[in-house]
């Protein structure tokens, strides 16, 4: 099909389907503006059952988490990135989902008991590194995704404090952190945004004193995945992370995601809208910038309170090593290909962002005609 004929099909056929979810509802105030300084400012729940038809919603946990609903049965939707030791990840809340399917009713899982959420699972954070800065903390890493509810194979997808309808992707998430607190109490953080899938995570905070929230913690490249947001030695060199290596360090600050010089300009790369179909190419290159003050820890040393894996994750767990899915190395295009449909499958457009699949960063440079049926 000739170019013009293309794009004429995706106007035709595809402008009535953008039309009608354009009609999302968004509330009075979106979540990244709506302010809880301390946990105990929350209420029960942000975007409660209210009798009105809303598009997303309601808020499928809560944000009141206290030891009445601290363990694996809890649905608390309120976290916390405290350190390398004191970290939360969204997950799912059942065994074996997608991303996808689960953007808008991920709850807390946290490193360590406390905090009225599960608690991780040994073995479930394999390496990570946090690099501080004064704008925003960020900590990537890799996971057995099994261990936190996630279908081995899926490549998962981007969870953040705006969402397609500025609900956050979980609705009603809140996140809390000490990183730049005046009291030592945790404070709220209003921009963050979270990828994890393919074995991999990036959660980052931007701090809320900070000059550019909105560009460090954005949410609007969630299709170009966590090597171009999260640029760290776990997203975009591949292959050279050892299990068992984690750190803490001092980091320059990133350029904003999206931001880039060509020819001495300084250039925008903007996501193209879901309709127009797969990112045939991204114009720059992440770069990792440098850290330094690296502290190096043992997962042993920082991880006291994880709980023993149930039945249910282990046995997932060991076919995903079965199926070779369980490093950064694992990132092929067959393996992408396949998750993609489903999660496209079941995605509803937005013009503010949402969830989406990873594009690794490996695949999209070194062959962007092959990645292009990823995004299928
Ligand atoms: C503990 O959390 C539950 C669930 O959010 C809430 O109903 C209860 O009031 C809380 N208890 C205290 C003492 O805050
Ligand atoms: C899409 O999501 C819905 C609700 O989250 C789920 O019931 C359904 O099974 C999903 N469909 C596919 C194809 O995964
Ligand atoms: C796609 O979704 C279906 C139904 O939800 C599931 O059975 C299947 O395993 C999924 N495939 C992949 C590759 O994720």
């Amino acid at each position: 099909m000739a170019p013009s004929a293309l794009f004429i099909f995706v106007s035709v056929v595809l402008a009535p389907h953008v039309l009608a979810q354009s009609t999302l509802d968004f509330p009075a105030t979106p979540l990244n503006q709506l302010s809880y300084p301390h946990p105990t400012d929350a209420p029960y729940q942000i975007y409660p059952p209210t009798g009105a038809r809303y598009t997303r919603g309601p808020q499928t946990g809560y944000n009141i988490c206290n030891s009445t609903t601290e363990g694996q049965s809890s649905m608390c939707q309120t976290m916390y990135i405290n350190g390398l030791d004191d970290l939360c990840l969204w997950g799912p809340a059942t065994a074996n989902s997608l991303i996808a399917n689960t953007e808008g009713e991920v709850i807390a899982h946290c490193a360590k008991t406390g905090y009225g959420t599960r608690i991780m699972q040994s073995g479930l954070v394999k390496g990570a590194q946090l690099l501080k800065t004064s704008e925003y903390w960020m900590i990537t890493g890799i996971i057995d995704q099994t261990l936190i509810n996630i279908q081995a194979g899926d490549n998962g997808g981007e969870l953040d404090s705006g969402g397609q309808d500025g609900r956050g992707n979980p609705i009603g998430g809140l996140v809390y952190s000490t990183a730049w607190a005046k009291d030592n109490l945790p404070t709220q953080i209003q921009w963050w945004t979270e990828f994890i899938g393919n074995n991999q995570f990036c959660i980052k905070i931007c701090n809320p004193d900070g000059k550019n929230e909105a560009g460090y913690c954005q949410h609007t490249l969630d299709r170009i995945g966590l090597g171009y947001n999260c640029p760290s030695k776990y997203t975009i060199d591949g292959g050279n992370i050892a299990e068992g290596d984690f750190e803490v360090c001092d980091s320059n600050l990133m350029t904003v995601p999206g931001i880039y010089v060509e020819n001495g300009q300084t250039m925008s790369y903007e996501q193209p809208p879901e309709a127009l179909g797969q990112i045939a190419t991204i114009p720059y290159l992440p770069v990792a910038v440098a850290s330094s003050n690296c502290q190096k820890f043992t997962s042993s040393a920082l991880y006291t309170q994880m709980v023993t894996p149930t039945a249910t994750s282990s046995a997932s767990s060991s076919s995903a090593s079965s199926t070779g899915g369980h490093t950064i190395t694992s990132r092929t295009a067959t393996a992408t290909a396949a998750s993609a449909m489903n999660t496209s499958a079941n995605r509803s457009s937005s013009a503010m962002t949402m969830s989406s699949i990873f594009l690794p960063v490996i695949v999209a440079v070194a062959g962007v005609v092959g990645s292009m049926a990823l995004l299928a």
